[in-house]
């Protein structure tokens, strides 16, 4: 599916593109506004993955050049790309209190230390975390996020085989919060946990004072219910996804389908959940979460929401990335077809207004 609307201002267009493991996803907005000026969905085709890396660039790179040449672009394309999946760590480090030019050294070899890659094997780069309720005043802490190189240029040998210039490179961290912050009203006195529930990945960040403090990949996302269903109901993999999403969009899947997933998978998806959670506690134990955003594919599971909002005693919500972005009539229903998958891709689009 592609679709244009404004015509471009300039050669260079720039795109934010999201490629899940289950939808691959590319935006543009028109005349530096967000106002949706080309929006694509397309299935990743499968195998392009596995365990969280790509597993076959030559089948993903034709892929993402089939999607790129359905946009009308006059002369070069730029994109604004997420990474997720394994190979990106974040961490909070505490430091003893020091001048700032001597952070980055220090950053280096605690990282190096932490996670037990050489500097030169990874990409770092971090942020000091202000206004936090730390145990010791004299320290600072630091939200440090580090990719491995191999990850980087996998991605980078996708984009420069369809002649694509990469304008950012950003985490799928840092997009899942800048869609929250743009489209809703963050309240300073309040912490806040964004779960973004794809394929396989659940992003989870956590929001305080304005800022990530902390964030986690998790292997855990739609094929989670789908390997349970397909187990306990002896179908295969798609007759499960086909029942899993008629579960939840109250269509005719079985009733004992329903309950399944209500009673039995929705609680083991959340045991997984607990300790990225508990551990979250054990480091900001002053910073209790009070409220959670879930957005992505599975967050639409059937009671998935309900059950969230009772093992974490927190109220939840539905992330709307498309809360304030403006769509022109003719791509309009695709602001409530597809916001559920966005957030992300609104994130990384949102860069190029910067
Ligand atoms: N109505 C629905 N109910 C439950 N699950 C759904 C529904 N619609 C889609 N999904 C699930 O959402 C997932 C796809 O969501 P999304 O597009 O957010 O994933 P992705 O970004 O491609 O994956 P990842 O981020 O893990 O690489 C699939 O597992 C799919 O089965
Ligand atoms: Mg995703």
């Amino acid at each position: 599916m592609v679709l244009n609307f404004f015509s471009k201002k300039s050669n260079k267009q720039i795109f934010g593109l999201d490629i899940g493991t289950y939808n691959t996803k590319l935006m543009s907005f028109a005349g530096g506004e967000p106002v949706v000026s080309s929006f694509v969905v397309a299935p990743t085709p499968a195998n392009t993955f596995s365990a969280g890396l790509i597993s076959d660039e030559k089948a993903l790179s034709q892929f993402v050049g089939q999607q790129i040449a359905g946009v009308d672009v006059e002369d070069e394309l730029s994109v604004i790309l997420g990474i997720s999946g394994k190979g990106m760590i974040a961490k909070k480090i505490d430091i003893p209190e020091m001048d700032d030019h001597m952070i980055p050294e220090f950053v280096e070899i605690e990282a190096e230390q932490e996670l037990f890659y050489n500097r030169d094997e990874m990409e770092l780069d971090y942020e000091i975390l202000e206004g936090l309720n730390l145990n010791k005043p004299e320290a600072k802490s630091l939200f440090v996020v580090t990719v491995l190189k191999t990850v980087v240029e996998s991605y980078n040998k996708i984009l420069d085989q369809n002649a694509i210039q990469c304008e950012i490179l950003d985490t799928n961290f840092g997009a899942l919060f800048n869609a929250f912050e743009f489209n809703h009203t963050l309240d300073e006195s309040k912490n806040y946990m964004l779960l973004d529930i794809g394929r396989t990945t659940t992003n989870l960040i956590v929001v305080v004072k304005n800022q990530v403090v902390f964030a986690r990949n998790i292997n855990l996302g739609g094929d989670f219910f789908n390997s349970l269903i397909q187990k306990k109901m002896s179908v295969d993999y798609s007759m499960a996804e086909d029942l899993k999403v008629s579960a939840s969009k109250g269509g005719e899947a079985p009733q004992d389908v329903v309950s399944l997933i209500k009673s039995e998978l929705n609680k083991d998806f959340m045991e997984e959940l607990i300790s990225p959670y508990e551990l979250y506690n054990g480091l900001f134990p002053e910073e209790p979460v009070n409220e959670i955003y879930i957005t992505g594919g599975g967050s639409q599971t059937a009671g998935l929401m309900s059950e969230i909002e009772s093992v974490f005693s927190c109220q939840t919500h539905f992330l709307n990335p498309f809360k304030n972005i403006k769509f022109p009539s003719d791509l309009k229903k695709y602001k409530e077809e597809h916001k559920m998958i966005s957030s992300v891709l609104v994130g990384l689009s949102l860069r190029s207004l910067e």
